[in-house]
């Protein structure tokens, strides 16, 4: 074990992230990313998949959580385990691809058999073992805790510290907000994945996520070719909508109380979809909820919301950022199906590809001002970062939530908040208070 003597010089979070301004090596130094992977990924909670996704006994995906890649499976009973992707003989990789169905899981090397819950059942020439081996204590290791909250389900890879409750805190409301758009309270992400890698670092994808500052400049494009993609027409310097804070990092752009507050149509969110076409959706909403609530639902629409730190509720998709070093991120997509409203989901699958498929419009622009930005904090000079837009005129609303307006860097701020809060603590999680 490394001794205080021969560990790096601790890393001075809390000069690097400073109200409104950031040190640039945050973006590209790889100690800082190891730190991160650690800190964030292992210790805190990640999103790892949603239940959906793997809705048969014997269904799993493997997923990559920090530098760990796991496969999330549901086993015999209808479980959801979640094992290290590690065979307990010398080491393989077990599941080679992205998804799959497989009654029990064996080893590519020398095929030692586990059951879906992990137990090891099958050997090779097991007679040749020493006495006192025994199977029942090779079985594949699980990760320390999986909890969920509405179906998306959560990783944390130590077995102490807080909860996945105390983490989501009150972005819990802005699941339910998801959620309440199905007439039975679930959403499927069954469609697959998008995965478009990224030649920047996670927290850009991130900060960028939830930025509305950048839309009409980055995405003019976009809204000279297509108007139908109302959310990003509407972010106009004098609109509205606010950027939020929701603590623990969770931060959102809050369209739907604009939507709310004007009161009068319905499906805005959708790009402004006629309500006849959707006449059975609309009805089991209302059978669901009630006229008056769901007419209140259907004009509010989802959140736009990036969940610390890797889960991007993206509207009507959903979005999971996957850092591979400091200068590369993998970026998936997939639309949200709402169960009960088979109307919705055709439009929302077309609207994913038009904006986030790979000739998409929003992803390209997206992807390329990530470049731009990783390619520039490359530059040594000037150091700092300037993250201090609308810092003085921030409110705070009785529950907590910080807003300020749609052009302002509060969401950004609040993210990194978060993340100074999280680094600062693993100097000591790590045992860097000696060194
Ligand atoms: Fe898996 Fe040998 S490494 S069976
Ligand atoms: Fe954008």
């Amino acid at each position: 074990m490394a001794t205080a003597a021969t560990l790096p010089p601790a890393i001075d979070y809390r000069h690097l992230v400073q109200d409104g301004r950031l040190h640039g090596s945050l973006y590209t130094d790889p100690e800082i990313f190891a730190q991160e992977m650690e800190a964030i990924f292992h210790r805190g909670w990640s999103f790892v998949a949603h239940d959906s996704e793997v809705p048969n006994n014997g269904d799993f995906v493997v997923r990559k959580v920090g530098t760990q890649s796991l496969i999330v499976v549901r086993d015999s009973k209808g479980e959801i385990r979640i094992h290290y992707n590690r065979c307990s003989h010398r080491g393989a990789v077990l599941c080679q691809t992205s998804s799959g169905h497989r009654s029990r899981l064996t080893c590519p090397y020398h095929a030692w058999t586990f059951a879906l819950d992990g137990r090891l059942i099958g050997v090779p020439d097991e007679e040749a073992y020493p006495a006192g081996f025994s199977k029942a204590d090779a079985g594949l290791a699980p990760v320390a805790r999986v909890d969920s909250y509405g179906g998306f389900i959560f990783v944390n890879l130590v077995p102490n510290g807080y909860s996945l409750r105390d983490h989501l805190g009150k972005a819990t409301d802005l699941i339910d907000g998801l959620l309440g758009l199905s007439p039975v309270g679930r959403i499927q992400l069954n469609a697959g994945w998008m995965k478009h890698k990224m030649r920047s670092n996670w927290k850009i994808i991130v900060e960028n996520q939830v930025d509305g500052y950048h839309a009409q400049m980055v995405h003019g494009s976009l809204l000279k070719a297509n108007q139908t993609f109302a959310t990003v027409r509407d972010r106009k310097p004098t609109s509205p909508t606010r950027v939020q804070d929701f603590g623990m990092g969770h931060t959102d752009i809050d369209h739907t109380s604009d939507y709310l507050k004007a009161n009068d149509r319905l499906f805005r969110w959708t790009g402004g979809i006629d309500p006849a076409r959707l006449p059975n959706y609309v009805k089991a909403m209302q059978d669901a909820y009630g006229e008056e609530d769901a007419r209140r639902r259907l004009i509010g629409g989802p959140p736009h919301s990036m969940l610390f730190p890797n889960l991007s509720l993206a509207e009507m998709n959903i979005m999971v950022i996957e850092p591979v070093s400091p200068t590369a991120s993998i970026q998936y997509t997939c639309p949200v199906f709402l169960e009960g409203a088979d109307e919705l989901n055709a439009r929302t699958l077309r609207r994913c590809e038009g904006a986030l498929g790979p000739a998409g419009f929003l992803i390209a622009d997206d992807a390329e001002i990530g470049e731009l930005t990783q390619m520039g904090v490359a530059n040594l000079e000037p150091e700092w970062i300037n993250l201090s837009r609308g810092m003085d005129t921030e409110e705070v609303l009785p529950n907590g939530v910080k807003r300020a307006g749609l052009m302002d860097e509060t969401s950004q701020r609040g993210f990194w908040r978060h993340y100074r809060e999280v680094m600062s603590a693993s100097d000591h999680a790590m045992g860097r208070e000696n060194g």
